[in-house]
């Protein structure tokens, strides 16, 4: 049976204090709004209409495909008169059926799939209401209970000192009966602090209707936190990427410091990768068994294989092969590919490069536009001069090549298997296979030197 679920995420954000919508705002490199699709699917949930904003509609099909639906439906809400006119404005677009409904606020990214799954458990009511039992003060609405059941719903804004102190609130995850929950939307108005319809009034309204509302309490507070504000958005993304950490170190990864490694969702990790402090892994890198990243490392979009060290360095959309060292301090840029057993450090910037397996660039090195055949040594201060002003242009070296320290090797330029350049060559015409050059402009070396 095919299930579906509306999600809340037209609101401004005014506590946000920011002119992107709440939910683009990201938490580990994801939008918030992606967490709480990604949960619904893990949930099973085939078809979600999104409430959104005019300045949130461009990015929603982007958000659903990366969380993994391959459509998303958005309803325009405009203006944003509460939560219960955005559930009215989307079931005056949906088609009306019989069964159970998810609603969702889009501010909850610590939601996960097995909560969801908990509220949409068969059973005979009317609405099945996600609460939280809260150690600490909170803006959250409050549960008015009778015995195993809530009667209602009031807003802490709206409440008296009394029922302020009521310690289960609403997490702003709802299983509806579809058809109840049409009629009781019906009836709500907007008689309150903030002049909203309010979707928390309909549960005093099924309840006048005689309807049952079962509580569905989650295990952990922190699983329903809503995001309002920027400290609230710092403090959920310490707890998602704490959740990330501990997935992974369960999966066998070492992570030295879990408060200073910054993960993201849909990361690959071999067995016994180590994570040093200060690092940050994201855009569904991959890291081969055995590896060592960090301290102070940033990988983006990398594939690094087995048994490599990344210390103190950056790689970004690039591949780093089985037995490499990259670091300290070295910056691999888009497009490069890093082969086995190569090493790469020391101030040293590699961008959309090949390097074969085995070379070496050990110092003050730019490698870009450019590919190095195996065992091929990169002397200190190698500059590849890759734009003339106007273009780029490639750099070719063979196999075996030494590059003598601070070379310039002028693009287009070719540098033949097992040739060799002087300290400070400036190599502009390319230099057949064995050959010597020295000098600028380079030339080769005289046969015999009397
Ligand atoms: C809401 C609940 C509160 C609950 C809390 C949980 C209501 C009235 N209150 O309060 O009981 O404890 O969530 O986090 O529902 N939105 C729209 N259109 C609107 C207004 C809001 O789409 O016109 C969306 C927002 O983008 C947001 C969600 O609904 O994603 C919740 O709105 P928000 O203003 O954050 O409600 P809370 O005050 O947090
Ligand atoms: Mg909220």
């Amino acid at each position: 049976m095919s299930v579906r679920a509306i999600v809340l995420a037209a609101g401004k954000g005014t506590r946000m204090k920011s002119a992107r919508p709440k939910v683009l705002h990201e938490l580990c490199g994801r939008p918030m709004l992606w967490y709480v699709l990604r949960a619904l699917g893990d949930a099973g949930v085939s078809e979600v209409t999104v409430v959104t904003s005019a300045e949130l509609a461009p990015h929603l099909s982007g958000i659903g495909a990366s969380a993994g639906y391959a459509s998303v439906s958005a309803v325009l809400q405009e203006p944003q008169l509460g939560t219960g006119h955005a559930v009215l404005t989307a079931l005056a677009q949906l088609a009306p059926a019989e069964g159970t409904i998810v609603v969702l606020n889009g501010d909850m990214p610590l939601v996960d799939g097995e909560l969801v799954r908990a509220a949409l458990a068969p059973g005979d009511r009317a609405l099945a209401l996600v609460t939280a039992r809260m150690p600490l003060p909170s803006a959250f609405g409050r549960v008015v209970r009778a015995g195993n059941l809530v009667t209602r719903i009031v807003e802490a804004r709206d409440a008296t000192d009394e029922e302020l102190l009521i310690d289960e609130m609403n997490a702003g995850l709802y299983v509806y009966d579809e058809p109840k929950l049409r009629a009781a939307i019906a009836e709500v108005g907007n008689d309150n602090a903030q002049a909203e319809y309010y979707l928390t009034d309909t549960i005093g309204k099924l309840t006048a209707r005689g309807e049952r509302i079962v509580p569905v309490v989650a295990d952990d507070y922190r699983s329903v936190l809503g995001v309002n504000d920027r400290v609230e958005l710092a403090d959920a993304a310490a707890l998602i990427n704490r959740r990330l950490c501990e997935h992974h170190m369960r999966a066998g990864v070492t992570i030295a410091d879990p408060a200073t490694t910054y993960l993201e969702p849909d990361l690959t990790f071999g067995a016994d990768v180590t994570i040093l402090p200060n690092t940050t892994i994201g855009r569904r890198s991959r890291v081969g068994a055995h590896s060592e990243i960090g301290p102070n490392s940033r990988l983006q979009n990398a594939t690094i294989g087995e048994h490599v060290i990344v210390a103190d360095s950056v790689v970004v959309d690039s591949s780093i092969g089985d037995f490499a060292y990259v670091g300290p301090w070295a910056h691999i840029r888009a497009g490069s590919a890093i082969g086995t057993g190569a090493r790469i450090g020391n101030f040293v910037e590699v961008k959309h490069a090949k390097l074969a397996a085995g070379v070496k660039a050990g110092h003050l090195t730019y490698l870009g536009d450019a590919t190095l055949g195996e065992r091929t040594n990169v002397g200190a201060g190698t500059i590849t001069c890759n734009f003339d002003g106007t273009e780029k242009h490639e750099t070719t070296i063979g196999a075996d090549v030494f590059i003598g320290s601070n070379s310039s090797l002028v693009a287009p330029v070719t540098l033949g298997d097992g040739s060799v350049t002087g300290a400070g060559a400036v190599v502009i015409r390319d230099v057949p296979p064995g050959e010597r050059v020295v000098g600028n402009p380079a030339r080769p070396l005289p046969k015999k030197i009397s």
